[in-house]
């Protein structure tokens, strides 16, 4: 006998988790036995969550990954539409607001953020995979855009993520067809950086990670917001806002930083700008 899906019964609190190693943060959806389908306690965890680790000074760099087979299956039919929809529009929009809202957060994070996309990615999943800077999935990952095969469109941004990252017709064929791409395929289309056997995610993840570490998160927040906001630019008001986002990374000590990146390269020769990243643990210790 089939036995209908009953809401989760875990508790807020434990719809997420993370560790922090090395300062990365491993921030988890953790709802393993859903596919870490994002119910309204999920999202309003983890905006509690991410929110939580952006001004620490121990975390450099998040990483938003899946427990268990999921990275996120999307939404959650039952606690996020089905539940919501039965209470009436008030139900529905404060849902919308809490998941659009940690997304939006994380899109202009203050510090590098990775998706490690360990398995399943689906539909609604799109909106924190787009919100993260970089992407990197197990080759064994599936994407989709599932939602047309229960007849809804990609809402919660799904549809402008396909669009702002697969080129027209790649795009087109993904929501209309609701196929799902593999890991390579998923990197072939730039839906991701990079597609690595499963085993080796996590280190190429964290190689990457401690290397971003590594650079001045001043210069990264604001590269990271400049790569995002150029994007919807003319190119006269990109170069106008480049200007300006530099002269305000000045007054995060940029000068002092960049003094002492040109001191290493020019005068120190210690290292190459081409090849590299300056030594930022002597800016501490002047
Ligand atoms: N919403 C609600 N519940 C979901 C869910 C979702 N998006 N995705 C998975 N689940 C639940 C299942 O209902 C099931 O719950 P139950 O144990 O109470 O029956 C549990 O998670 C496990 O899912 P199951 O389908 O048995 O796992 P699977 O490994 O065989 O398949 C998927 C995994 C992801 C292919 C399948 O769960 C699926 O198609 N999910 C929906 C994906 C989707 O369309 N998301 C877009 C939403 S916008």
């Amino acid at each position: 006998m089939v036995t209908p899906s009953q809401p989760d019964p875990r508790p807020e609190e434990e719809t997420v988790r993370y560790v922090i190693e090395d300062q990365v943060a491993w921030v988890y959806f953790n709802r393993p036995d859903k596919r870490n389908c994002m119910s309204p306690k999920l999202n309003r965890q983890m905006k509690r969550v991410i929110e939580e680790l952006e001004f620490r000074d121990d975390v450099a760099v998040l990483v938003l990954t899946g427990e268990g087979a999921a990275w996120s299956a999307g939404m959650d039919l039952l606690e996020y539409f089905r539940m919501n929809e039965d209470k009436g529009l008030g139900a529905i929009r404060q849902a919308q607001r809490e998941a659009y809202g940690w997304w939006e957060r994380l899109r202009w994070y203050e510090k590098p953020t990775i998706a490690m996309v360990n398995g399943w990615c689906f539909g609604g999943g799109y909106g924190p995979l787009f919100a993260c800077d970089l992407a990197f999935c197990a080759d064994d990952a599936q994407f989709g855009l599932s939602e047309i095969n229960w007849a809804i469109l990609p809402g919660g941004g799904a549809s402008k993520v396909a669009a702002e990252l697969l080129n027209f017709r790649d795009a087109m064929y993904h929501a209309m067809m609701g196929e799902n791409l593999s890991g390579p395929e998923a990197a072939a289309k730039g839906l991701v950086n990079e597609s690595v056997p499963a085993g080796e995610l996590k280190a190429r993840v964290t190689e990457v990670a401690q290397k971003l570490a590594k650079k001045d998160g001043h210069a990264l927040r604001a590269t990271k917001w400049a790569i995002r906001r150029v994007r919807e630019m003319t190119y006269d008001n990109a170069e106008d806002y480049l200007i300006r986002a530099q002269e305000a990374l000045n007054d995060f000590g940029g000068w002092a930083t960049r003094k002492e990146a040109t001191k290493q390269f020019l005068d120190q020769k210690t290292f190459k700008p081409g090849l590299g990243a300056f030594d930022k643990s002597k800016l501490k210790q002047d």
